[in-house]
């Protein structure tokens, strides 16, 4: 591909205007798998878009032809869930720049990641892929991925756009979602990747949306994504995503892949040629194909290579740096080397350090987690396998980690979830570790409660033993050089400072999307609306395991002198943050708001933004969070708009969402919301209008009227106008009413 990759195709290159029909169809979809068709004639060059999202996975020429064969080897960095807890913008930022240089030196035009749909269930196969429970978070990492892999030349792909919350029948579910949760969590994040990071691609999801496969949503892939939040790249569909390509071509949808085989751009041709579809919306389609090219020739480097010793260091410091330190009773942690240790569980050993499906990289390295505990703690550290990872119950197995863990100072208890269990493709049943690790677990507490238990797993797993080990690690999964980070955190090489992105509840039963988790017969209702994760727990006042943003450090934070500040585009938090311990460390500042009194539903916290900061022992930080005003709306279902609410924002600032140290208030102004006035209007919404008010409350007879008795105006106010005007003495008749409204609504 390289070799058609010329700058002159670049800058010289074709336009639409010399293209034949045929080839402009031919433009919007797959050669192969992986690359878009060349067209010789004109000189416009192939390029190579592949997964994605957390390495390079480009498939060996000769591998198979279902695209998840074999692969060359390349960086595996921790995958979204890991990146997610790091809470740290700048770090994946680097981590897209890293990803950006591998793809240059493979001939890759287009990385497809980010991922970062929402976990709406802990059950959801794919949560590892994905970066968080809110879409702030989601937003601002998935936006700094992109930002660092675009700087290189090199295209990100937003993925899965939208709604694809779940494996269950993924290929034809619909995700029925009513407006507000649509707008204010499923599509929120990726409107601020679009808006702050302009990728060159989005890919559309496999399911539906209401009903509407999102490949062939002329308002979800047009009004929305272009219209409404500006986005100027090229949408192209998930692997197969297709159901009718006419349909999908004049809703947005740019490019088919993989390859067809010709048989839809004859489709096209066809539709062109009977007058079915619009010539224009091809050549727009095959305009943005040539544009993404342009781009694609014009970032590539034909030299380019990376330096993959420097890339494996950069994923131990990310996978340290991701790691959430859940609970350290007495300073179990971190461990001196000299302390007696035994290490137990077969993943020490055979580390699980991604997810399977598309996202599979074959590393350039692997290192484990017992060698690298061994390096620094000694050769002669014990190990007992203590469970197969195949989930047999093996007690020889069992019993040797038992005697081992009595043996010893502190037991390092490594459990998780079997690759075989977490997939993209289907969903877990569960959120348990395998019986034997939980059995396991249990009879090496028992032995020796002085246990540090170190989790791999990529959605969260119950934790039934939480109170009773000294310490857990939740590792979720850490890519290639996990083994690494995890050994840094034990011995305090690293001070932890990753941060839950999602919440771990007590139990199943407690999620929010429970009882309509995954739906049935291709529908799935998202019954819990706007209470997805922490906002749900919350407002029902469910105990967690571990709430969202919690995470420990081996120093402590003090939070002193917050305050806040209205300025034109939002609000800006500042506090000061003081490492009250004996050891640098980086602190995680959350900033929740909640409005009380306010005329919608909303969760008691909403996250608005955050800020890592790191503090050095003994001194102090300001913590800067900037909430944006377009973060404080909420989607108003009357206006079909962006609606910020007045009023006194009530902003909590804190270390997770159940651990607040400060709350500051601010005065917000609201924005006016221009929703016109009928006879179904209630007395209620006419007092409160600026013009119908005063008249309203004029005819109802001003004070000492019904008006007046509170009682009697809360049982009139939800009556519609209209209704009221035709009762025998109502005070307005329907003419009047109907001069109101016009007045009123004219602004008169
Ligand atoms: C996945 C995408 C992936 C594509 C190409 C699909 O099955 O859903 O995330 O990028 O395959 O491998």
């Amino acid at each position: 591909m390289t070799d058609t990759l010329t700058p002159a195709a670049a800058n010289g290159g074709a336009t639409v205007a010399d293209l034949t029909l045929e080839e402009k169809a031919s433009l919007t979809s797959g050669a192969s798998f992986w690359t878009t068709k060349a067209i010789d004639r004109v000189g416009i060059p192939s390029i190579m878009l592949t997964d994605g999202p957390h390495g390079v996975r480009k498939q060996r020429a000769g591998a198979d032809h279902l695209g998840i064969g074999d692969s060359v080897p390349a960086t595996c960095f921790p995958p979204a869930v890991a990146l997610g807890s790091s809470f740290d913008p700048e770090l994946l930022e680097r981590v897209g720049v890293a990803l950006g240089q591998e793809s240059l030196a493979e001939d890759v035009g287009v990385l497809l990641g980010p991922g970062i749909n929402i976990k709406r269930s802990p059950l959801c196969g794919r949560n590892f892929e994905y970066l968080s429970e809110d879409p702030i978070v989601s937003g601002v990492m998935g936006a700094a991925l992109v930002r660092g892999l675009q700087s290189q030349g090199v295209g990100a792909s937003l993925k899965h756009f939208a709604a694809n919350n779940q494996e269950a029948d993924r290929m034809r579910v619909s995700a029925d979602i009513d407006p507000r949760p649509l707008r204010e969590i499923y599509l929120r994040g990726f409107q601020r990747v679009v808006q702050d990071a302009q990728p060159w691609t989005v890919m559309c999801s496999y399911n539906r949306l209401n009903g509407v496969y999102t490949s062939e949503d002329p308002w979800l892939l047009t009004t929305v994504l272009r219209d409404e939040w500006g986005f100027e790249g090229l949408v192209v569909s998930d692997w197969g995503a297709v159901n009718e390509r006419v349909t999908g071509l004049v809703a947005g949808l740019d490019l088919e892949m993989p390859a067809s085989g010709g048989r839809t751009d004859a489709q096209l041709v066809d539709a062109v040629r009977s007058g079915d579809l619009d010539e224009s919306a091809l050549d727009l389609a095959a305009q943005r194909n040539l544009d993404l090219v342009r781009k694609v020739v014009a970032g590539a480097r034909p030299d380019a290579s990376y330096d993959a010793a420097a890339h494996h260091a950069l994923a131990r410091e990310v996978a340290a740096a991701s790691i959430v330190l859940l609970r350290n009773e007495g300073g179990a942690l971190p461990l001196d080397p000299g302390a007696s240790v035994a290490v137990v569980g077969e993943l020490a050993r055979t580390p699980r350090y991604q997810g399977a499906g598309s996202s599979l990289i074959n590393p350039t390295k692997l290192d484990d987690a017992l060698t690298e505990i061994r390096a620094i703690a000694g050769d002669d550290v014990p190990f007992a396998a203590g469970y197969a990872l195949d989930g047999t119950a093996d007690a020889a197995l069992a019993d040797e980690a038992v005697a081992a863990a009595s043996a010893t100072g502190t037991v390092l208890l490594f459990l998780g979830v079997p690759a075989e269990l977490e997939s993209e493709g289907f969903d877990r049943d569960d959120i348990e570790l395998p019986a034997p690790q939980l059995e396991l677990a249990e009879r090496v507490v028992a032995a020796n409660p002085n246990t540090v238990v170190v989790l791999s797993n990529g959605g969260v797993v119950r934790l039934p033993f939480a109170d009773r080990v000294s310490a857990i690690l939740e590792g979720w999964l850490l890519g290639q050089a996990g083994g690494g980070a995890v050994a840094d955190v034990l011995y305090g090489r690293v001070n932890p400072s990753g941060r839950l992105a999602e919440s771990i509840p007590n139990r199943l039963e407690d999620s929010p999307a429970f009882l309509d988790f995954p739906g049935e017969h291709s529908h799935v209702r998202y019954g819990e609306g706007l209470f997805v994760g922490y906002r749900w727990y919350d407002a029902r006042a469910i105990d967690v395991a571990f709430p969202f943003g919690h995470g420990l450090s081996y120093t402590t934070f003090g939070y002193s002198d917050a305050s806040a500040e209205a300025t034109a585009d939002g609000i800006v938090v500042r506090v000061s943050v003081t490492n009250t311990g004996d050891r640098d460390g980086a602190e995680v500042v959350q900033v929740y708001s909640a409005l009380p009194g306010s005329g919608v539903v909303r969760a008691p916290r909403e996250l608005k933004g955050f800020a890592k900061v790191f503090v050095p022992a003994g001194e102090s930080r300001v913590a800067e969070v900037h909430v944006r005003r377009d973060d404080l709306a909420y989607w108003d279902t009357r206006a079909d708009a962006w609606v910020v609410e007045g009023g006194a924002y009530e902003l909590s600032i804190g270390a997770s969402s159940r651990d607040l140290r400060e709350v500051v208030s601010v005065e917000v102004e609201g924005d006016e919301v221009q929703v016109p006035l009928t006879m179904d209007s209630s007395i209620g919404e006419l007092v409160e209008h600026p013009v119908a008010g005063p008249i309203v409350r004029q005819a109802m007879g001003g004070e000492g009227s019904f008006m007046a008795d509170p009682a009697m105006f809360k049982m009139l106010a939800s009556f519609p106008i209209g209704r009221l005007s035709t009762f025998p003495g109502s005070p307005m008749g329907r003419d009047d009413v109907e001069q109101l409204l016009q007045a009123a609504n004219a602004g008169a």
